[in-house]
């Protein structure tokens, strides 16, 4: 669902933070905006972020800030799933005080909705956790989440992006359950963080978007994880693109609204 008139967008979004669960889907664009590495955001935790002042066009400039789930110490690898996301995001929050919180990504795309690799969805009418199976009364529905996706119309256009459900759980395999989830739900893109990090972003009282890039088919043959590792760098690169554009609205808009 798009934004309400009861709850309208902020007229001017000056401090925007991106969250990236995964190394490789945000190095490029923190380093393309040339940002400043804070290190941690906790000395416990391996999550970190960069942050920087980008100038816009008609003189004005946005804040960004980066943050990163970071990597795990004991294995080796980028800690991906709802919790360190979650973790991150409140942190980064508490430390950068952003006026809209931004999870991009990669996802799992669905060839019998229109998806191919490279298609990029802009997460719609409310975000989802396909994996919390709770058959509790009002556990149930908690669980689902269904919390309300909001953005201006236009900014599809802005970001040549589809309107898509996006559903978190913290598996990448699906199980028989999580299909029958995603055939009943419409789901266009599986992941691992937004709803998350969507709850949170609520909890906050900030706006969120998920932008989300599909580096594999959930309904294809070749088995995910193959296409994912083939397609993460080309399809981050693509999703970079498309984070810049979305820079580059936030300051036209704020400077006609100053
Ligand atoms: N990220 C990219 N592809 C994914 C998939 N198939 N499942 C979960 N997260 C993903």
């Amino acid at each position: 669902m798009s934004q309400t008139a009861s709850d309208p967008w902020p007229s001017s979004i000056r401090r925007v933070a991106f969250l990236f669960a995964m190394s490789a889907e945000g190095t490029g664009f923190a380093r393309r905006l040339g940002l400043e590495d804070h290190g941690n955001l906790d000395p416990s935790l391996p999550a970190h972020w960069l942050s920087g002042s980008i100038p816009g066009s008609g003189g004005g400039s946005l804040e960004v800030a980066v943050g990163f789930a970071g990597s795990d110490p004991e294995h080796r690898v980028d800690r991906i799933g709802t919790v360190p996301a979650a973790l991150a995001a409140h942190l980064l929050i508490r430390r950068f005080e952003p006026d809209l919180l931004v999870n991009a990504g990669t996802c799992g795309g669905f060839k019998a909705r229109g998806a191919a690799v490279g298609s990029i969805y802009l997460g719609s009418r409310a975000f989802l956790f396909h994996d919390h199976r709770i058959p509790l009364p009002g556990f149930d529905a908690f669980g689902v989440g269904r919390i309300e996706a909001r953005y201006p119309e236009e900014l599809l256009e802005v970001l040549d992006a589809e309107p898509g459900v996006v559903s978190t759980g913290d598996s990448f395999t699906p199980c028989a359950e999580d299909l029958e989830f995603f055939a009943a739900e419409g789901v266009h893109a599986k992941e691992m963080e937004a709803a998350a990090i969507a709850r949170l972003a609520r909890d906050h009282g900030l706006p969120f978007l998920a932008v989300k890039a599909v580096t594999d088919l959930v309904d294809h043959p070749e088995p995910e994880h193959e296409a994912f590792l083939r397609n993460l760098d080309r399809v981050s690169g693509a999703l970079e693109e498309r984070l810049v554009r979305l820079l580059g609205w936030l300051e036209t808009r704020s400077e006609s609204r100053a």
